[in-house]
């Protein structure tokens, strides 16, 4: 690891929430708990059958309440933390288990389980309940609530404000996520583009492997933690 560090760019995905009991994505079967990713997580399926598409939120949500942070949201917390320079943790998930280990320099680049997007108004609200009794938005009161999640086909959110941190990084480490995924499986190009050092802590290979300076394969509640004490302890 390069000595000095004065800014770092994370960026997270479903495996580092795996170890917390929440499914990734790209299982063997291709399914995501039980569903086609086109019914539940693109425009065109909310729009076909929005009482599955909320249904199938509501119980992601609920189950949120039963998943706890693991080791490695523990070791991003601490670096946000104690890491005196700049640092910018991306994440892909829509849980909150970074938040709630205590990390404050983050952002949801996919959307939130825990916020409410209307469709009427177009403003977001803190959402910790069903949507699928057409609940009122809390700011114009129309029942038009949908999860604030960025489906396929939709644009990520803050992406100006991460590519501005990934052109300022000297080292960028991708986290638990599979690199199938555009645009977030182009910032690793990106950051090596702009000489940033370039490390993948993940199960296995992701995609985009090869575009990393370095892979470490295991488990992010080993990988994290280890890798945080080295760059905390100089
Ligand atoms: N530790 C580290 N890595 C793990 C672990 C673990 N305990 N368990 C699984 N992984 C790895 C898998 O090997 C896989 O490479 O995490 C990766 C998870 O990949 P995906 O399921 O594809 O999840 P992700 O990359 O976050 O998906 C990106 O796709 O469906 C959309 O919007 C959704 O944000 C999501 C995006």
């Amino acid at each position: 690891m390069k000595s000095g560090l004065s800014n770092i760019v994370v960026l997270t995905g479903a495996g580092i929430s795996a170890e917390s009991g929440i499914d990734t994505f790209r299982a063997a079967d291709g399914l995501w708990e039980q569903h086609r990713i086109e019914d539940v997580a693109t425009p065109e399926g909310f729009a076909r059958d929005p009482d599955l598409v909320l249904r199938f939120y509501d119980m992601r949500r609920a189950a949120l309440a039963h998943a706890e942070p693991n080791p490695a949201h523990h070791a991003l917390a601490r670096l946000d933390q104690e890491f005196s320079g700049e640092l910018l943790i991306v994440t892909q998930n829509v849980d909150d288990l970074h938040e709630r280990a205590g990390a404050n320099r983050m952002l949801h680049m996919h959307g939130e389980l825990k916020s409410a997007l209307c469709l009427s108004c177009e403003m977001r609200s803190p959402w910790d309940a069903p949507m699928l009794d057409r609940p009122p938005c809390p700011v114009c009161a129309a029942p038009s609530l949908r999860p604030d999640i960025v489906w396929f086909g939709e644009m990520p959110y803050q992406m100006e404000r991460i590519y501005a941190a990934l052109r300022e990084a000297d080292l960028f480490v991708s986290i638990g996520t599979s690199g199938a995924v555009y645009p977030a499986a182009g910032f690793v190009r990106e950051a090596r583009d702009l000489r940033a050092q370039t490390l993948e802590l993940n199960l296995e290979r992701s995609e985009g492997s090869h575009w990393f300076d370095e892979s470490r394969l295991g488990r992010a509640g080993d990988l994290v933690p280890q890798w945080v004490e080295a760059v905390l302890g100089g």
